[in-house]
């Protein structure tokens, strides 16, 4: 008995770590951005709203960062006039995962 709940705690545990390692970058988008971001990148949610988050769907938006900046931003979070508005996520995501997040936001733009 008490060797098969410590196995059922084994095989629980081991399954926690492979769905907190490397998810994809769609999956970290609706899991972690899409609240304030919106699924579609638009940032029409009531937090978009709120904080005056771009529209990554439209390519001008972020014309004028280069993907060094937006990796910067994700990893370290954006401050406005001193209040943070956006997390941190170095700690949460891999450098890998915060890379295929900018390609899959520059991927947004349809215009
Ligand atoms: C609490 C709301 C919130 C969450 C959650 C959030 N962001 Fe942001 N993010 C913001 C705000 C506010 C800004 C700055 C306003 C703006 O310019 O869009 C911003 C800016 C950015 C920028 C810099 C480019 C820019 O728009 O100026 C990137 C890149 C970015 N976010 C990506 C992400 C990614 C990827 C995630 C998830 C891992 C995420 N954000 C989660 C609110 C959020």
């Amino acid at each position: 008995m008490t060797r098969s709940l410590l196995l059922f705690a084994l095989v629980a545990a081991l399954g926690c770590a492979s769905v907190s390692h490397a998810a994809d970058a769609t999956t970290n988008w609706k899991a972690q951005c899409a609240k304030c971001h919106a699924s579609d990148g638009s940032g029409k949610t009531s937090m978009g709203a709120r904080l005056a988050i771009k529209d990554y769907t439209v390519a001008a938006s972020l014309a004028d960062m280069t993907d060094a900046q937006l990796t910067e931003a994700i990893a370290s979070g954006v401050k406005v006039e001193g209040k943070s508005v956006m997390p941190a996520y170095a700690a949460k995501l891999t450098a890998e995962e915060i890379a295929e997040l900018v390609a899959h936001i520059r991927a947004m733009a349809k215009s």
